[in-house]
């Protein structure tokens, strides 16, 4: 495996692989007995998009492995003024051992993909966002032990989150029960891929339908970088799918919830529930660091 660009890039043992090496690393980190496993390594990081976790994760961690990270602003690189992803991958790969993007459009980090000689993974794309699900199962892990056999609910917005989640719960055999409302929901490809996958995957518009004894909940943003023009659209037919205590009553007594964050407060959730005792949100923050130094160990050592 070269790239990672899709939570589908990885067999459900490399999911748990990627899991305990993110669990050894974080105790690693914690007790100070960590190598400088990439050390005189460079990472490129291009992001199209803001980004406080993804960014900064990414970058500590080269720097825990005595590597070093670059945050390319493609308003600052030639890309900016019109030189080709094609070429920015071929020029790239000339100096560094890995690249990072945060794109608008998937087909960019597939093309950097495709053009670079090194590794290139996907820090966030309109469609996926592979390396919040490492992060985000390996907490699940964390607060309950397993993941096959429990069931993961997505509450709001079919989004790149949601459809990785999906994938992710099917290789992993978690039952992923997605609430949505019309036009919102994640695309039939991934649906289809999902269940091809062996998946047991419910689309449905009624939050409490996805929330009923789910073991997680899951949400996300009601508008997502890139959706800013759709802002009032999306609050009149997202109420009503909010995250809350009435929702989570509704769950197992034990139920996590998680948020790949940033999250907004009164909107997507209640304040009550992301300051709340089942909130894992930090921990699972957290734990982009450990779940990102794995992914580059695994692909770039
Ligand atoms: N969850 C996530 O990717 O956060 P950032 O946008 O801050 O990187
Ligand atoms: N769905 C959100 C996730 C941010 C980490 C977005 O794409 O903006």
């Amino acid at each position: 495996m070269k790239d990672f660009l899709s939570i589908a890039d990885l067999s459900r043992e490399e999911i748990l692989e990627l899991i305990e090496m993110a669990i050894d690393l974080k105790k690693k980190r914690k007790t100070g007995k960590e190598s400088e496993l990439l050390k005189n390594k460079s990472l490129a990081m291009i992001f199209e998009k803001s980004s406080t976790r993804t960014r900064v994760s990414f970058e500590v961690g080269m720097t825990d492995f005595g590597g070093h990270a670059l945050y390319l602003n493609p308003k600052d690189i030639q890309i900016g003024r019109g030189e080709t992803v094609e070429d920015t991958a071929r020029t790239l790969s000339r100096y560094v051992h890995g690249i990072i993007a945060r794109v608008y459009s998937h087909e960019t980090v597939a093309k950097l993909a495709e053009y670079a000689t090194v590794p290139v993974i996907n820090a966030l794309s309109d469609i996926e966002h592979p390396c919040q699900i490492i992060a985000d199962f390996m907490t699940i892990v964390e607060y309950k032990g397993k993941l096959e056999g429990l069931k993961f609910a997505w509450i709001g917005d079919g989004n790149n989150v949601c459809q990785s989640a999906m994938l992710g719960c099917a290789l992993v055999g978690m039952e992923f029960s997605a609430a949505c409302p019309d036009g919102f929901k994640p695309d039939e490809a991934f649906v289809e891929k999902a269940r091809e996958l062996g998946g047991k995957i419910t689309i449905t518009d009624k939050p409490e339908e996805a929330a009923k004894d789910a073991d997680v909940i899951y949400t996300d943003v009601w508008v997502s970088m890139g959706d800013e023009a759709e802002k009032e659209k999306r609050f009149k037919v997202f109420e009503g799918y909010q995250v809350n205590d009435e929702l989570l009553a509704l769950a197992k007594p034990d139920v996590i919830v998680e948020h790949c964050l940033p999250a907004h407060r009164g909107e997507e959730i209640s304040a009550e529930v992301m300051d709340g005792p089942h909130s894992v949100v930090f921990d699972e923050a957290e734990n982009r660091l450990h779940a990102h130094k794995a992914i580059i160990l695994k692909l770039m050592a």
